[in-house]
């Protein structure tokens, strides 16, 4: 994309956050998603701050001042009515003051205020607000070892697909098949109104989502509890690998805004799950693994969270590498990438939300990974290709990487968030 179009791009990305900016908070797309999702906002904070810095700090805010008594920092947080989504207050039944859902998301917002203080025009107010938000991420941070890492392995698990935000991928069909569907209320999905059902997940899938979210409303959500009653328990890398690098950038930040024993206890967490991180590696794949919890097995499921871990510079220079290698051999059997599963795997679906297609967000952790890792090269073509698709299809939810067509939502907030960051810092 030469300068010009550069330009032509920020200017249609800044066109789609205004457009989807709800004054406090951003939604990620009309009709589909009406709310404010968790890393969805974190991660549109990235292009806000483009805009204007202090509406990008009251992104993170608003979804802050939703945080759980104990640490959680909920999925969605419901600001408003809206029965145009499914499963809304009325299920989840959380008791919140402001209704939130009752699970968590990948937590990206510690590397993302990072990344907002310390390339910030105006530096006192980022030091203000970024000091202000720390004790709110560590004790996010604190909540993830302590509630879904209960036997301290140094590893979380996820306990609701929808928590890994990868809601459908093929890593979770094993796990899955582990979860009953009996006693599920009678729903209507909504989702399927708004976008094809051949782009969105199966309903064998939403009656799993559906009997998980009851099992937990059962139990009070009460964290104490949850992890163990899950039938569904995953340790997936790629969730991992980015608490690790939130975790490690909270520990710096800590450290500069003068908060020693936060970034203390970040660093110690990071040191153990480093440690611990390497047993999901596997040699046959090239790549990471997820590992199933409840069997104690790694799943033969080659998707991009294994790719993730590079986020957090994770591995030796041979692990790093052979993650880059992968996205090369993936990207030689399609037109774009990254696929978000190997399109070699007969599982593979190059239109089914996570089972197959490209999802820009992905593809920006992924570039910036590669480049901590000395793989500026690969970094560089990642986000290139990521540019070409926005050029092909506008700024879609995500796209087929074999064909470019973009799907599921469209106007897409934190896909236009991403193509300004990335005009932006390599102007
Ligand atoms: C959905 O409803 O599709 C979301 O991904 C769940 O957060």
């Amino acid at each position: 994309m030469n300068r010009l179009d550069r330009a032509a791009a920020f200017e249609r990305a800044a066109a789609v956050l205004r457009e989807n900016d709800r004054g406090a908070y951003t939604i990620p797309t009309k009709g589909l998603y009406p709310f404010q999702w968790n890393w969805d906002s974190c991660l549109t904070a990235l292009g806000l701050r483009h805009l204007d810095e202090a509406r990008a700090w009251q992104e993170v805010e608003t979804l802050l001042a939703h945080q759980w008594p104990d640490g959680m920092v909920p999925h969605i947080v419901f600001h408003v009515d809206d029965d145009g989504y499914f499963p809304g207050p009325s299920v989840w039944r959380t008791g919140r003051p402001v209704p939130t859902s009752g699970i968590t998301q990948p937590p990206v917002l510690a590397f993302v205020m990072k990344r907002l203080h310390d390339e910030a025009g105006d530096k006192e107010l980022a030091r203000r607000k970024a000091h202000g938000l720390l004790a709110k991420a560590d004790a996010w941070h604190r909540w993830f070892y302590a509630c879904r890492d209960p036997e301290g392995t140094g590893l979380v698990a996820i306990i609701h697909p929808w928590e890994s935000g990868r809601d459908n991928s093929i890593d979770w069909d094993e796990a899955m098949m582990r979860v009953p569907t009996d006693g599920v209320e009678p729903y209507e999905r909504r989702d399927t109104k708004h976008v094809v059902a051949a782009q969105r997940p199966h309903k064998a899938d939403y009656d799993r989502f559906l009997w998980l979210l009851q099992r937990f409303r059962d139990l009070g959500w009460d964290n104490a509890r949850l992890h163990d009653a899950s039938p569904f328990r995953v340790v997936d890398p790629g969730f991992n690998a980015i608490l690790i690098r939130s975790d490690s950038d909270l520990a710096d930040l800590a450290q500069t805004l003068g908060e020693p024993e936060i970034a203390a206890r970040a660093r110690a967490r990071v040191a153990k799950a480093r440690t611990a991180f390497e047993g999901l590696w596997s040699d046959a794949f090239g790549q990471y693994l997820c590992l199933d919890r409840v069997s104690n097995q790694l799943v033969d499921s080659p998707s991009i969270g294994g790719l993730l871990p590079v986020f957090a510079g994770l591995g030796d220079e041979t692990h790093q590498r052979s993650i880059a290698g992968r996205i090369e051999a993936w990207r030689k059997r399609t037109r774009f990438g990254v696929a978000s599963h190997d399109p070699a795997d007969r599982r593979f679906e190059s239109k089914r939300y996570w089972r197959g297609p490209v999802w820009i967000i992905v593809n920006m952790l992924i570039a910036d990974g590669l480049r901590r890792c000395n793989l500026a090269d690969a970094a560089a073509k990642v986000e290139a290709g990521s540019l070409a698709l926005i050029e092909e299809s506008g700024f879609a939810e995500y796209y087929d990487p074999i064909s470019g067509e973009g799907l599921g939502g469209g106007h897409f907030t934190w896909t236009a968030a991403m193509v300004a960051e990335l005009v932006k810092r390599a102007a």
